[in-house]
């Protein structure tokens, strides 16, 4: 237990660059605040550079951190996700007081944040886990948040947390999300949104490169057009940018010169497991996750590019095509965050969270990585269907998807054709028309299951469950009675 001064509203402690700058995003509201970093040479350097852009308290240890803070005390962690995260838990823990806050702002996995409020809560101190997204700009100009955690600590930060929030519509992106994991648990399957938004910009890019002939500019001006549209979003826009940049060494576009290699911190991988673990099909985020997996291999694919075949060069598509890859882009689209926000109701229901999915599309409208227009639409859509099982199943995302199946079902085929791989394309339509299939082939997956394993069926012409004795006499007998 530490005597405070109490002249920092807030404390964030872990100064690289995102809680450097939630940190200046909260000073410029205001609020008086106190900044500590394990190094105290960089919280000299952050007081030397941003030291007059407010009320800054810098602690060379954390005892004079705390110190600092009022009571109850607030303080962000803003570290690298796992270890040690709870390696500062566990240094704070000694010099806090009853009723103190300590809020993981990192991407932290869910499960952990349910334990940490566990822990935390032996203490008597309150843990939350909010997932903040927006990059480095987003941080300091206005993140989206999804806090979790005990409400009455919620309360305890809320002023402060919808101050440095993006605002759109007058209405700021950080709403309490749920207890415990659930901010966590919504900011994974953001990220996991994220990877099937980059996967299928990464498509589109790939085949009006290598289907329609086309150059990075040119490409580049398309994405601008698309940006116009229905597909309006923060990843649209900057892929534009992305793709227009000149690479300053060879004078040829930048995007030609990067290696074709792509990373990922694990959100993507977390958010594929849980939804497997759910029973939930979450074929675009995953095909995701999996393409990066494949993007890695770079050694093998370049053997293999050489040695095994692919189909005859095809001509040039012609400009039609470039507006198909508009609608497939989009009805893909709008299948990954069907699948994304079905995870998330599923998960609210297995852990008791109540998530209010029309407030979580509310708050993706500004300040986040996946920032897009059409999550208005699914906003209203939750608004207007709380209990929705499928966004299909909204009328204006059944029309948009009914309109551009056409021109979907082009692409792949084309693109099959071609030898272009497209797994996120080519798995959102599965996906489609999987789900609209009032009788798919699963009787047979259930046939062959009893034949081998007495798995037992059900029928469709009466209850219970039934087993075929296969290897022996072949009647049917019923197993539940
Ligand atoms: C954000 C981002 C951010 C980051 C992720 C994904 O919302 O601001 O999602 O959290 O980009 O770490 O990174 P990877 O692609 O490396 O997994």
């Amino acid at each position: 237990m530490t005597q405070s001064t109490g002249a920092s509203r807030i404390g964030v402690t872990g100064l690289a660059v995102m809680g450097a700058n939630l940190a200046r995003n909260i000073a410029r509201r205001g609020v008086p605040i106190a900044v500590h970093n394990r190094t105290a040479a960089r919280t000299k350097e952050f007081i030397e550079a941003h030291g007059d852009e407010g009320a800054f308290t810098a602690a060379e240890s954390l005892e004079d951190f705390v110190a600092a803070l009022e009571t109850p005390r607030r303080i962000i962690v803003m570290v690298k996700a796992g270890p040690p995260v709870d390696g500062v838990i566990s240094e704070l823990t000694p010099l806090l007081d009853d009723g103190d806050i300590i809020i993981d702002a990192g991407n932290s996995h869910f499960r952990d944040t349910k334990r940490r409020t566990e822990e935390c809560a032996t203490h008597g101190l309150r843990f939350m886990g909010i997932g903040v997204s927006g990059g480095e700009e987003g941080a300091l100009l206005g993140p989206s948040i999804m806090p979790g955690g005990d409400t009455h600590a919620y309360a305890e930060v809320e002023e402060i947390l919808t101050s440095i929030a993006a605002v759109v519509d007058g209405t700021p992106c950080c709403v309490h999300v749920g207890p415990d994991g659930a901010g966590h648990y919504v900011k994974m399957v953001h990220n996991g949104i994220e990877y099937a938004d980059i996967q299928l910009i990464a498509e589109a890019y790939d085949l009006l490169t290598h289907v329609a002939g086309l150059s990075a500019p040119a490409i580049a001006t398309i994405f601008e057009e698309w940006n116009s549209g229905d597909l309006e979003s923060f990843l649209i826009e900057i892929t534009a940018k992305v793709l227009a940049k000149t690479d300053e060494r060879s004078g040829g576009p930048l995007v030609d010169v990067i290696l074709d290699q792509a990373g990922q911190k694990g959100t993507g991988t977390w958010t594929a497991i849980d939804a497997l673990n759910l029973g939930v099909p979450l074929t675009g985020i995953t095909e995701a996750v999996f393409a990066r997996g494949l993007s890695s291999l770079r050694d093998e694919r370049s053997a293999a590019s050489t040695a095994l075949a692919g189909p005859t060069p095809a001509g040039q598509a012609d400009a039609s095509f470039v507006d198909d890859i508009r609608q497939a882009l989009y009805a893909s689209k709008v299948v990954a965050y069907a699948q994304g926000f079905a995870q998330m109701r599923a998960a609210s229901i297995a852990e008791g969270w109540d998530l209010d999915l029309g407030a979580m599309a509310t708050i993706w409208r500004g300040g986040c990585i996946i920032r897009a227009q059409f999550l208005n639409r699914i906003r209203d859509a939750y608004v207007e269907h709380p209990d929705l099982d499928n966004l299909l199943m909204v009328p204006y995302f059944t029309e948009a998807v009914a309109n551009a199946q056409d021109a979907w079902r082009r692409v792949v085929a084309t693109a099959t054709a071609q030898g272009v791989p497209i797994p996120a394309f080519a798995s959102s339509l599965a996906y489609y028309d999987g789900y609209r299939r009032e009788r798919g082939p699963a009787n047979l997956i259930q046939g062959l299951r009893d034949y081998f394993g007495a798995h037992t069926y059900k029928r469709i012409d009466t209850a219970g469950s039934f087993h075929t004795r296969w290897g022996q006499d072949g009647t049917e007998v019923r197993t539940d009675i």
